[in-house]
């Protein structure tokens, strides 16, 4: 008798065991199955993400990864607002990986701290402004020119008193403006509020400074020139460069009076677009000539 216990307790205990290697087995096979599922849909998110980025016109192959890292620190930005600001270098320091800058003598031609004009570049059709309209000594391309004194004249008829305290700076005149606010405030400040020697869109003979009869800039935000030519300088083929809240596109602080000549078709699409330049022309004007 005890031993017919023994051998049905044996028989037990290896069914027993059977049943648990038989369990466990597939236990692990469920879930192999299921890691595999979990990874296809991993692989199937990430094509999507690519594909998301790839779908824009501005998409550059080259810059995925850079794509995906910032899209990882910045997780509230669409996708537009990634691929615009990682192809303006955004997601790097400032005056790094810096390029000539290309559609020279044009309206298209593009100056910030990541694209720079040679020291001796000069643009083409350089004008003296007249009196009336700017301190002597100012300036501008042509056609540009002609544009801010129509302006100006037409803004004296609604009553408005704009005058140009700069326009056109040389590499050089840049460089001791640059080296003079350095002294002042540091280097840190004063990236904040002027270009270094090459960086500046002075230099591209495009660019104006505008005031109400020559006041301080400070206080141009509280004239009623200031609010005349935010409704009106696109007429001109003038646009607001340094836009209040856009300081992490411009990275310049606010400029209330420091407008961009681009000619009227193109200030119209930009204004409409409530794009700065730099964004308008990563989306729409990058690699082209027009
Ligand atoms: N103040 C502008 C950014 C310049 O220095 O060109
Ligand atoms: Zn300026």
């Amino acid at each position: 008798m005890k031993k017919i216990i023994i051998i049905l307790s044996s028989i037990i205990v290896i069914i027993f065991i059977i049943l648990m290697i038989f369990l466990f087995n597939t236990n692990s096979k469920d879930k192999d199955i299921e890691e595999v599922k979990e990874n296809e849909t991993k692989e199937e998110i990430t094509k999507d993400d690519d594909n998301e980025f790839s779908k824009l016109s501005y998409y550059k192959d080259e810059n995925l990864d850079r794509y995906k890292a910032y899209q990882t620190s910045n997780p509230d930005l669409n996708i537009e607002d990634i691929v615009t600001r990682v192809n303006l270098n955004l997601d790097k320091d400032t005056y790094t990986d810096t390029i000539p800058a290309v559609n020279l003598n044009t309206n298209y031609l593009l100056v910030n701290k990541f694209n720079y004009l040679d020291s001796n570049y000069i643009p083409d059709n350089l004008e003296l402004l007249d009196n009336s309209y700017a301190k002597s000594g100012i300036y501008l391309v042509k056609e540009a020119k002609d544009s801010i004194e129509k302006l100006i004249s037409d803004a004296k008829n609604d009553g408005m008193n704009i005058r140009i305290a700069s326009a056109y700076r040389s590499y050089t005149y840049q460089e001791n403006l640059y080296n003079n606010y350095v002294k002042n405030d540091g280097v840190e400040m004063a990236d904040t509020y002027s270009a270094r020697a090459g960086y500046s869109e002075h230099q591209t003979g495009l660019a104006v400074d505008v005031t109400r009869t020559y006041d301080n800039f400070n206080n141009f935000e509280n004239t009623d020139e200031y609010n005349w030519m935010l409704e009106n300088a696109v007429n001109y083929g003038f646009i607001l460069r340094y836009p209040k809240d856009k300081e992490d596109i411009t990275t310049y602080s606010f400029e209330a009076w420091h407008y961009r000549y681009v000619g009227v078709e193109l200030a119209k699409k930009i204004k409409a677009s409530n794009l700065t330049f730099d964004e308008y022309y990563v989306r729409y004007l990058d690699g082209t000539n027009n």
